[in-house]
């Protein structure tokens, strides 16, 4: 049985994102989609808000699990019986700490192996971080991440600009 782990901070999921977990999924049996809860980061939503999010969007896709972890994305790889790690590549920006990730990943376990998928060029710009700012200020994120996950995000920048 092929299985890969899609790892990363997911602070939302994008459209970006979705279309990586449609295309790894379809070329393995399972993927498992590992919500980094790595406390250095401060993300907007908590890990099991993000974990919920994709499992609301990747309904359809049934050989595809969302789980949080903590800690290394090796090890996390290994407790899933992984063999591969998913990411994927938007532009030559990616490259440098993509490679970097790649090497030391498959430097710690030499059974994991890192596949890149190219982003869709609709998507080719679309970040996280760039979908928190863009909501931030009030601006349309309808095109960048599923309608259930914007409203999600225009509720939450709601919630935080009130407590500031
Ligand atoms: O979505 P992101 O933030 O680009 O994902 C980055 C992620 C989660 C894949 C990376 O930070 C990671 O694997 N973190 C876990 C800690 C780890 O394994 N570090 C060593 C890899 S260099």
């Amino acid at each position: 049985m092929k299985i890969a782990v899609y790892p990363g901070s997911f602070d939302p999921v994008t459209k970006g994102h979705l279309d990586i977990i449609q295309r790894a999924s379809a070329l393995v049996d399972k993927l498992v989609v590992g919500v980094l809860n790595n406390n250095a980061k401060t993300p907007l939503f908590s890990a099991e808000e993000r974990v919920n999010m994709i499992k609301d969007v990747t309904g359809d896709l049934k050989n595809v699990q969302v789980e949080a972890f903590s800690g290394l994305s090796v090890d996390f790889v290994r407790k899933c019986n992984a063999g591969f790690i998913v990411r994927g590549l938007r532009a030559v920006t990616d490259f440098e700490y993509e490679l970097q990730m790649a090497q030391t990943n498959r430097s710690m376990d030499r059974g994991v192996d890192t596949i890149f998928f190219t982003t869709e060029l609709n998507y080719a710009y679309i970040s996280s971080t760039i979908v928190k700012e863009v909501a931030w200020y009030g601006g349309d994120i309808s095109g960048f991440v599923p309608r259930k996950v914007a409203e999600h995000v225009y509720r939450k920048i709601h919630d935080r600009k009130r407590q500031d």
